[in-house]
């Protein structure tokens, strides 16, 4: 297992590319099972998600076909099976993508069942009791999920509680049902509505992507087209805190800013200097220390829980005290310890994580337990004393493109060592 070894104390001082977003193109590639003609697919981040996405895809049959500038060209005419196992699956929860899809064009699908992960249960009951009002016939046995439906039907559907990937695969699943589908209290996440714009220039029907209620009038087939991902704005999210906590001054450019409103009034909270572009957003922090914050997460367009535990890392080292409560998981504080372990002040009471900034972390070898909170390791070794080993960063390779190459053109001192 590869390891990254970092030297903290460096301020970090540059500018970086950010990728496309991971949580859109994921549901993107598996929108592409809806299509009767080849959909491409640009600004795909190199990442290992993406890689057990296309491999989830290609054991299926469908066809895949890679181009000189990382478009993908998904063709499905070739596809014979319509099957998610388990070990792939396990690795990705976002598998579950693919129920939908396979379900309304195909009538059938047989997903594993994700299992528990780090940061809480993670149920997909949601996703199933919405397909089942779409008429679906779904039981689950062995661990699997087994779907048939002859076509869907339209269906007022309610969520009971805010779901991204439950959201996608509803509506992914509406755009062939027969009739009209709505689902209230969708999830808002500019990924989503990415997911609608690339699903309405197949052919979808879709009204009120980005609000809270989606109305998608089912139609016969979906075409082809190309889609161009938008902006990572965790990526993002996660290099302007990197600046921050450093000290130094780093650029983030081809992202979008609108969509991290949320965060950068964390990071104006924090009293670091921003300045922001159409398409680019700069964090100096040069010569200041951080101030504190206090974050609540919740659902787009609130504090992003994708970005919590950076944020904890980040109070970690400022000045004065942050409360950061978590509401979207359950047990999403397992940097808490690893960050301990580096001299961090944390209290945690429930779910929430108490900090007292001190001025320096000290460098420990420590373990990636899921992929943002990997992220939040990282950026405490860049300011730590010493050399900290982060092991298991399978988990950020999952989610960062070249992660170790994008913070050595910052400036920092950072290596893989591969295991
Ligand atoms: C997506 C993102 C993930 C992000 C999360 C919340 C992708 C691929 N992943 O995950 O990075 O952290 O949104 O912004 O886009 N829930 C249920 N029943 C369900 C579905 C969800 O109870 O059927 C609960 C979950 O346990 C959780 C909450 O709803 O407490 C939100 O989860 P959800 O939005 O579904 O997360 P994901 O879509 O898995």
């Amino acid at each position: 297992m590869d390891k990254l070894i970092i030297t903290g104390g460096v301020a970090l001082d540059g500018n970086i590319r950010i990728s496309g977003a991971k949580n859109a193109a994921l549901p993107i590639l598996a929108a592409t099972l809806l299509a009767d003609e080849p959909v491409t697919v640009g600004n795909i981040p190199h990442l290992h998600d993406i890689t057990t996405t296309m491999e989830l895809l290609g054991q299926m049959g469908v066809g895949l076909v890679v181009d000189e500038k990382l478009n993908i060209e998904v063709d499905t005419s070739t596809i014979e099976k319509f099957y998610a196992p388990y070990e792939l699956v396990k690795t990705m929860r976002a598998s579950i993508l693919v129920l939908g899809p396979l379900l309304a064009r195909f009538g059938r699908a047989e997903v594993s069942l994700p299992g528990g992960c780090a940061i809480g249960s993670r149920p997909v009951n949601l996703h199933i009791e919405g397909l089942t009002r779409m008429g679906a016939e779904i039981e689950v046995k062995n661990g699997f999920i087994h779907a048939r439906a002859k076509r869907l039907k339209g269906a007022h559907l309610v969520l009971d509680q805010v779901t991204v990937t439950g959201t996608e695969n509803l509506m992914m699943a509406a755009t062939l049902a027969k009739g009209t589908t709505i689902i209230e209290n969708a999830a808002r996440e500019p990924e989503v509505v990415d997911v609608a714009r690339c699903l309405i220039a197949m052919g979808a029907q879709i009204e009120g992507a980005g609000t809270d209620t989606l109305v998608i009038e089912g139609v016969q087939r979906l075409g082809g087209t190309h889609h161009y991902v938008l902006p990572d704005r965790i990526e993002t999210g996660t290099y302007l805190v990197a600046g921050a906590m450093t000290g130094g001054r780093v650029k983030v450019k081809d992202t979008n800013p609108a969509m991290l409103e949320s965060v950068l009034e964390k990071l104006e909270q924090a009293k670091v200097k921003l300045n922001v572009g159409d398409d680019w957003i700069e964090v100096d922090a040069r010569g200041l220390r951080p101030q504190a914050v206090d974050i609540r997460t919740a659902p787009y367009p609130a504090f992003p829980t994708d970005m919590q535990a950076q944020f904890t890392a980040l109070n970690s080292v400022a000045e004065g005290s942050g409360m950061i409560s978590e509401t979207v998981f359950e047990n999403r504080f397992m940097h808490v310890q690893e960050l301990q372990r580096m001299g961090a002040d944390i209290k945690l009471e429930g779910n929430i994580a108490i900090t007292k900034g001190i001025k320096r972390l000290t460098a420990a070898p420590v373990m990636a337990t899921d992929l943002r909170a990997s992220a939040s390791l990282v950026l405490a070794g860049l300011v730590a004393e010493g050399g900290t080993l982060v092991d298991r960063i399978y988990h950020i390779d999952r989610g960062y493109e070249r992660i170790e190459e994008k913070l050595e053109q910052l400036g920092a001192k950072i290596r893989r060592i591969p295991g």
